[in-house]
């Protein structure tokens, strides 16, 4: 039989897939968590603290999650940081594993979700685009929210965090080898959703709604 759907997404950062995954989450009606914010909010507090990044990462409360400093650049660098410490993705698994295997299903992104969070997911989704791509995306965006940046540091930077996730011993970034890839490079976020869509769908799995 059937089990729950569980989506476990993948990719580096503005490939789309926060993007994805929230409506994908919308769609199935399935709960959503978005894992970088964990490690966003771990690097910041630890940063604010001076406390240890793996005894932060022990006490995340809630509403540690909703800080709006948690979506600036800094904050991913501070992230992209702290996951390279075992320690921190240690006390950060069970409870993104709980969250997995609750018996409604669930959709979750990261960078290790298909590969260490939940290898058993039946849906796995590693999205990805060029680094011009992802750095145009993130540019646009940053300004659209009135922050002056220039391009090439928007990509430099992502490029340095990109090699940092992928290059790191713990739980790099990396497709899980029965994940659907999506180059999301030419794609708008409607062609994205629809191509994911199809592919869930070709696993049997439709959205009990109207
Ligand atoms: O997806 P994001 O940009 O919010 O993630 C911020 C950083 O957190 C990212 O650079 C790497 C890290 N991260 C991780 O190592 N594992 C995850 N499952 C999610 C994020």
């Amino acid at each position: 039989m059937k089990g729950p759907l569980v989506i476990a997404i993948d990719g580096p950062s503005a490939a789309g897939k926060g993007t994805l995954a929230r409506r994908l989450a919308a769609h199935f009606r399935l709960p959503h968590l978005d894992t970088g914010l964990l490690y966003r909010a771990v690097g910041l507090l630890a940063e604010k603290s001076g406390r240890r990044p793996g005894e932060v990462a022990t006490a995340l409360q809630p509403s540690d999650l909703a800080d709006p400093d948690l979506r600036t650049d800094q904050a991913g660098q501070a992230a992209s940081k702290v996951a390279a410490l075992p320690e921190v993705r240690d006390n950060l698994l069970n409870f993104q594993k709980k969250f997995a295997y609750q018996a409604s299903g669930a959709v979750l992104d990261g960078r290790d979700i298909g590969t260490v969070i939940c290898p058993g997911a039946p849906v796995k989704l590693f999205v990805t685009a060029s680094l011009e791509a992802r750095a145009e995306r993130r540019h646009r965006e940053l300004r659209e929210r009135g922050l002056d940046t220039i391009k090439p540091r928007v990509l430099a930077e992502m490029a340095e965090r990109d090699r940092r996730d992928s290059e790191r011993a713990a739980a790099p970034l990396q497709a899980a080898p029965d994940a659907f890839l999506l180059d999301t490079s030419d794609m708008d976020a409607d062609a994205a959703f629809a191509a994911a869509l199809a592919f869930i769908e070709r696993k049997g799995f439709r959205s009990s709604g109207p």
